[in-house]
């Protein structure tokens, strides 16, 4: 535990933490990855390019100071963190390296704050935080690797199947190439897949949503082709390079973004490829057979884009509750004709007197600022803030 004067000192220094800027978290990387360059293999590299990851790492602390004294308010973070990090194969030992480099970064920048005093008592409030997330993190790898089909760590996984859902995203199906069984997931949920593209200098592990209902013995994802503003390393990788019959290694499933209840009313609101989670929801709550009355709600581009028609087409003759309504930018007047298509943004105003607003489970993803428009117009038709849940692609980000 920390002693009052270490959470004072720990508190004083938050806002420089706050305020560090690309600089200062730049710093840190270049530092701790020149000594330990065998963690270039478990970064991903572009977030580090562009920014975003370095943005987290610094932000999680920081929050994380604010609330030393306060460890319940972190639930939720460390709940989205831990997972996350398990699909990375995060390591205790790993904790050490970043707090050192972390701590020699503050003490070497800002010497004048980061006397001997508040190092020490930093020293203690980060090796608090790896606790917690760490312990959180070895709970999960222990349930995964106890439970029916799972594992622990990279396994070999073969291709059995690629096929195009849409104009920009091909779904993948692995199969376990020593014959087992793989671990169910909650709808949701997304693996690690580990790969090595090849023009990455480095092992790149990504994230992606399982975009089928668990079945025990297969794994299903769908990734977007990401073009701009350059080409993403892995998802072109995937859908230039990987063939069936090809190998690579995932990561056991994870995330905290999941189907909460089968019984509620259920609204999947998704934009682009945003829809994977939303389809293993659709799927799992059909299969269910309670009759749940779900809406899928869908944006994107244009027909050619939307993914997964045919699919929900046939979900839709098994599940009479389930409405479906899409929206695409560019609409032609065939498209208007079906009646399930709007042309332009995801306009919710118009089915405001169907949503369930008051008993629903309302679940979002897609870029952030669709999620963040959407979650507006919810918010305003009166649904409660803690009905609403979502996933990122990305690094974390709040709406
Ligand atoms: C929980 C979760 C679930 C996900 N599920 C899915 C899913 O179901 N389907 C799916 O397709 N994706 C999913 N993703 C996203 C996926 O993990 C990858 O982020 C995505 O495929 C892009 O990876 P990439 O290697 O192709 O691109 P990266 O190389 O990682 O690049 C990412 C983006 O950054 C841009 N970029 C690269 N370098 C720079 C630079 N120097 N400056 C500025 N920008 C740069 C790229 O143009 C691209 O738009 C999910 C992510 C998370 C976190
Ligand atoms: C107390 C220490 C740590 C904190 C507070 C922390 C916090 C975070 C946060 C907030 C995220 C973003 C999560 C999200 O997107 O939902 C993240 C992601 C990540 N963390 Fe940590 N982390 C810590 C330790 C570590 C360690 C020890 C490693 C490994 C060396 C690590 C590697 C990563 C990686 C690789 C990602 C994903 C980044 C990306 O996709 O670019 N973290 N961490």
């Amino acid at each position: 535990m920390l002693t009052e004067v270490q959470i004072r000192l720990v508190k004083s220094t938050v806002p420089l933490l706050e305020s560090a800027g690309v600089a200062v978290t730049e710093y840190f990387y270049n530092r701790m990855f020149n000594v330990q360059p065998e963690l270039l293999d478990i970064f991903n590299m572009s977030n580090q390019r562009s920014g975003r990851q370095q943005f987290a790492l610094f932000s999680a602390v920081a929050s994380y100071a604010r609330h030393i004294d306060d460890l319940a308010a972190l639930r939720e973070v460390v709940e989205r963190v831990a997972n996350k990090h398990t699909s990375l194969f995060i390591q205790p030992e790993h904790y050490d390296i970043v707090g050192y480099h972390l701590i020699a970064t503050l003490q070497e920048l800002a010497p004048d704050a980061f006397t001997a005093e508040v190092v020490e008592a930093w020293t203690a409030a980060y090796a608090l935080l790896a606790g917690i997330l760490s312990g959180r993190e070895q709970q999960l790898y222990t349930e995964k690797r106890s439970a029916t089909g799972g594992w622990y760590g990279p396994r070999t996984f073969k291709v059995i199947s690629k096929t195009m859902e849409s104009e920009l995203v091909c779904s993948l199906v692995f199969a376990p190439v020593d014959g087992q069984p793989v671990l169910d997931y909650l709808p949701g949920q997304y693996l690690g897949v580990k790969v090595k593209p090849v023009l990455a200098a480095n092992i790149e592990i990504r994230q992606y949503s399982l975009s089928n209902q668990a079945n025990g013995q297969t794994y299903r994802i769908s990734v977007k082709r990401e073009t701009l503003p350059q080409p993403g390393l892995v998802s072109n990788f995937l859908h230039d390079e990987v063939q069936v019959g090809d190998l690579l290694e995932l990561l056991p499933p994870a995330g905290d973004f999941y189907l909460q209840a089968q019984s509620a009313p259920t609204v999947l609101i998704s934009a682009g490829v945003g829809l994977t989670p939303m389809l293993a929801m659709l799927e799992t709550l059909v299969a269910a057979g309670q009759n749940t009355p779900v809406w899928f709600l869908h944006a994107c581009e244009n027909r050619a884009q939307h993914s997964f028609t045919s699919r929900l087409h046939s979900l839709a003759q098994q599940q009479d509750n389930l409405q479906q309504h899409y929206w695409y930018q560019q609409a032609s007047s065939a498209d208007l004709q079906t009646g399930q298509v709007t042309a332009g943004l995801m306009d919710l105003s118009a089915l405001q007197h169907q949503l369930p607003l008051q008993q629903g489970q309302f679940y979002l993803c897609g870029p952030a600022g669709f999620m963040q428009f959407v979650k507006t117009q919810l918010l305003q038709l009166g649904v409660a803030a803690n009905s609403i849940h979502y996933e990122v692609f990305g690094p974390h980000q709040a709406l």
